[in-house]
């Protein structure tokens, strides 16, 4: 028997890269999955056969972060299929790069929309299911560049660092209502959101991690496993970061 055995788990962007690694991992604990993505590729569908393979009960729906009611609806409908809604990772995410003598104005504005935006509308949407619940568990994916900074990521360090704001102002909010609210701070993850970065990119950022390599999506999985498993019932509140040595 897993460590979620029963529980509902909704994952934000769980279509591919890190949110698909995060719903297999959830699933294998026994947790029922129900992901979202803006858009959805033949990925998903195998998502969902896996998930079944586990024994658990899956579920797609289309869904922009970007906006609150979208999310409000993508809740609504995990709670009518499944009855509950225990566990939120906020995964989903973008990356539109530039210095910021070069960085548009849309540029700007579809990071914050999505990577913090996001956050916010999807805890919005689920906070009062999980209080009605009196229990629930959030973790959103934050990343190493919203604690240290990085040039040509203004945007994305900005919003990932606002994140983490999210995360321990929530976790004020809702310790008295048993709801914990962590942030996962990852490195360089090997998802299609790096493969798109050139030699010379992949080269500059592995020359900063002690362990000189990526993480595969899998190691970034099982420590939310962990933060939303009963090992870390007194954890709320906290950035952990999975980077293979970066921050310290
Ligand atoms: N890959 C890394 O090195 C790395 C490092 C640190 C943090 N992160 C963070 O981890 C998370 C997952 O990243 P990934 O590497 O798996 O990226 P990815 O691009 O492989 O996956 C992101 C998913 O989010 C979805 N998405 C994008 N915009 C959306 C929207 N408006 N509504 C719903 N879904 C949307 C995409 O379609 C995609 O399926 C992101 O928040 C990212 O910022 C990634």
């Amino acid at each position: 028997m897993g460590v979620l055995e029963n529980k509902v788990a909704l994952v934000t962007g769980g279509g591919r890269g890190i949110g698909k690694a995060i719903s297999l991992a959830l699933a294998a604990e026994g947790a029922d999955i129900a992901f979202t993505d803006i858009q959805f590729s033949s990925e998903a569908d195998d998502l969902l056969t896996k998930i079944k393979d586990f024994g658990r009960r899956g579920l797609s729906i289309e869904s922009d972060v970007r906006s609150l009611s979208s999310a409000q609806e993508a809740v609504d409908t995990v709670v009518k299929e499944f009855g509950r809604l225990d566990i939120l990772i906020n995964n989903a995410g973008i990356t539109r790069d530039n210095l910021l003598m070069r960085m548009s104005e849309e540029e700007w504005d579809a990071v914050i929309a999505t990577n913090l935006k996001g956050v916010f509308n999807y805890c919005k949407a689920a906070c009062r299911q999980m209080m009605s619940q009196r229990e629930g568990k959030i973790v959103n994916i934050s990343s190493v560049v919203g604690v240290v900074g990085n040039p040509g990521q203004v945007n994305y360090s900005a919003s990932k660092a606002g994140v983490i704001g999210i995360t321990k102002t929530l976790a004020k909010e809702f310790a008295s209502r048993n709801i914990q609210v962590n942030a996962v701070a990852p490195g360089f993850v090997d998802t299609p959101m790096t493969q798109k970065l050139t030699e010379q990119q992949r080269e500059a950022l592995l020359s900063l991690i002690p362990m000189k390599r990526m993480a595969k999506p899998e190691e970034i999985a099982s420590v939310v496993v962990f933060l939303v498993s009963p090992a870390a019932s007194y954890i709320t509140g906290q950035v952990l970061c999975v980077d293979g040595g970066m921050v310290m």
